[in-house]
């Protein structure tokens, strides 16, 4: 017990996950890919509840990356089939719950249909002061950032800041996500361990769980574990271990 007055229980603020495994899972089964993707809507749902009833300020989850359209025509077809259907299904019941909705990446390469789904979710939770869900979708971190490098370039153009205004401080204010705390946990489920351009200047930080959990296996318990974790990292940004420990005390 003494060990546990040492160590500062604190929640994540902004939980971030790749939810990978949905093919794999599929395999397994001899069922068709898209069966696993449907299967991990399922954990989709669940884990955004979870995190709703555990008062997370904010989730932000990668449910299509910028390279998955080299994927094969019928499978990126049944997944913006899938996008719309699980959108229009449950957008109503988050917004009941309060969940501000917004989606991260470039929408414009989606079907009009797509995005008029997405603009109306986004135009319905605006105002909800509940748990920040935040969907990337055609998500890139590179893209993010080239994203964010020609918006500072117009506004050194337009003489509106100079060059030598530019440091991390305001590329950050650039990027998406600015307005929100920097991720605590990053969780990726199927068993790579590697971030895949998501969220790549966000991560700079942030504590990384990987685990061998398909995404359609992955509940409340997983989630549990995952946080579990999480609350015995020592978080140093820099400092020592006995700077931090020290600081927990006075506090
Ligand atoms: C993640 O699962 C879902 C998307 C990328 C849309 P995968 O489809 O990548 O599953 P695996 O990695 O093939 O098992
Ligand atoms: C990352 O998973 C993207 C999503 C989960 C949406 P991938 O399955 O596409 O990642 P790689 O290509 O194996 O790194
Ligand atoms: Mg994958």
């Amino acid at each position: 017990m003494e060990n546990d007055s040492k160590q500062q229980i604190i929640k994540p603020e902004h939980i971030v996950i790749v939810m990978d495994g949905n093919g794999r899972w599929a395999k397994k089964r001899f069922m068709p890919r898209t069966a696993g993707h449907k299967a991990g809507v399922k954990s989709t749902r669940k884990i955004v509840e979870t995190c709703v009833e555990n008062k997370i300020e904010a989730l932000t989850l990668f449910a299509f990356s910028s390279e998955n359209w080299k994927r094969p025509d019928q499978e990126v077809s049944s997944l913006m089939e899938l996008f719309l259907t699980t959108l229009q299904s449950e957008v109503k019941k988050l917004h009941e719950q309060s969940v501000c909705i917004r989606f991260i990446g470039d929408c414009t390469a989606f079907s009009d249909k797509l995005q008029k789904s997405i603009k109306q979710a986004e135009d319905l939770t605006v105002n909800n002061t509940g748990m920040n869900l935040n969907i990337a979708v055609n998500y890139g971190g590179r893209w993010d950032i080239a994203t964010a490098c020609r918006a500072i370039a117009e506004k050194v153009q337009a003489s509106e800041i100079k060059t030598s205004d530019i440091d991390a401080e305001l590329i950050n204010q650039y990027v998406t996500l600015s307005d929100l705390p920097d991720p605590d946990l990053f969780i990726r489920t199927g068993g790579e361990q590697r971030i895949s351009n998501f969220l790549i200047w966000q991560l700079a930080y942030t504590e990384l769980y990987f685990t061998d959990v398909l995404w359609p296996d992955f509940d409340e318990n997983e989630f549990d574990k995952a946080l579990g974790w999480f609350v015995n990292r020592q978080r140093r940004f820099g400092k020592t271990g006995d700077q931090v420990e020290q600081a927990n005390k006075v506090n």
